[in-house]
């Protein structure tokens, strides 16, 4: 029995020699380790051999099973390491690829136009969504019969005490008349409610910046000149522009500016309704009447106001001839920009 020891010997080893993971370990364990293995077979025979011999054969086994025990020990553990240190991804497949968020293109066009401004000396303020019908219209000198009024155009809050949804920023020139002394440069971006019907050029919530500009002596000239150098800024240097006539009851003398029409540059199409150019901005000399009820005296003070559509600006300047797509949330589309 004694010359069996060496034998099963050199098989281990034999087996250790190929073993290359944890799976090949465990066949080994369960052939050489367990109670019914291998080893603990000879354990039991040895209960049949001659007593004089059992000593050394007691010996001689514990010996074989630590040698085992031991190099199995060193195998498991370096198998465990180098299934952590090599990563069990196929480094061979084609990488993920992330999605990165990014503003909405309106939102874009309202930083970029922020930033004009910010750079010309304007700061920012905000008012809110929903407003009274003395902010949005009254002390605007809208009056009293004034189509805007009305609920055909103006989202009313029901049994809201005259509350509505904002048609416009210009309420919130009031606000930051009412809140700070001359001289004010601020521009209010935000959003604005229509009752409106939904088509290629108009929605019924869409986006403006309001800009008030009052201090001593403001004249229509500063005005016109803030709208060209931003429109140049927005646009490049060589798009055209013009000025129009035009009315505001909170402005006095009104005026609104037009850029050449992007889709056809001047020719007359469907999306500037042939005139060739399409209006960006709303502008004036603000009212001696909307001063005072902003708390300033219109003797002493004057300035000037405007508010754009910033849909409208996005529209012209990313060459999309329908509003709508802005808001149809398709990932194709809004990833072009
Ligand atoms: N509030 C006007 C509108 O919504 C735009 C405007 C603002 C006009 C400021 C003049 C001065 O059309």
């Amino acid at each position: 029995m004694l010359e069996q020891i060496p034998i099963l010997r050199q098989e281990i080893e034999e087996k250790f020699s190929f073993i290359s993971d944890l799976k090949g370990l465990e066949t080994f364990r369960l052939e050489y380790l367990v109670k019914k293995g291998k080893i603990q077979a000879l354990f039991d025979k040895m209960k049949e051999a001659p007593s004089e011999q059992k000593p050394i054969l007691g010996k001689e086994l514990n010996i074989l099973r630590k040698f085992v025990e031991l190099k199995f020990e060193e195998l498991k553990t370096k198998f465990e390491n180098s299934q952590i240190n090599e990563p069990s991804i196929d480094l061979t497949l084609p990488g993920r690829k992330y999605q990165v968020g990014s503003f909405h293109p309106v939102m874009q066009t309202m930083h970029q136009m922020m930033d004009i401004f910010i750079e010309m000396g304007f700061s920012v303020a905000e008012g809110p969504d929903i407003e009274d019908g003395k902010h949005n219209f009254d002390s605007l000198n809208f009056p009293p019969d004034h189509p805007a009024r009305d609920m055909q155009d103006t989202f009313f809050l029901k049994n809201g005490n005259n509350l509505l949804l904002r048609t416009h920023t210009s309420p919130v020139q009031i606000r930051v008349m009412n809140g700070m002394k001359p001289p004010i440069r601020s521009i209010m971006p935000g959003r604005v409610y229509r009752n409106e019907s939904i088509n290629a050029r108009s929605l019924a919530e869409f986006h403006q910046i309001e800009g008030l500009y009052i201090d001593k002596n403001v004249s229509f000239a500063e005005l016109k000149a803030t709208m060209m150098v931003f429109a140049k800024k927005m646009y490049g240097e060589h798009s055209k522009f013009r000025f129009r006539p035009s009315f505001f009851p909170f402005t006095e003398p009104s005026a609104e500016m037009d850029i050449t029409c992007f889709l056809c540059g001047g020719k007359g199409c469907r999306v500037c309704k042939n005139s060739g150019w399409l209006e960006i901005v709303g502008c004036g000399m603000v009212h001696p009447y909307v001063l005072r009820n902003g708390g300033i005296d219109p003797n002493e003070y004057s300035g000037y106001a405007f508010g754009f559509g910033i849909e409208r600006v996005t529209l012209l300047k990313t060459g999309v001839d329908d509003i709508r797509l802005l808001y149809e949330n398709d990932k194709r589309f809004l990833n072009q920009f």
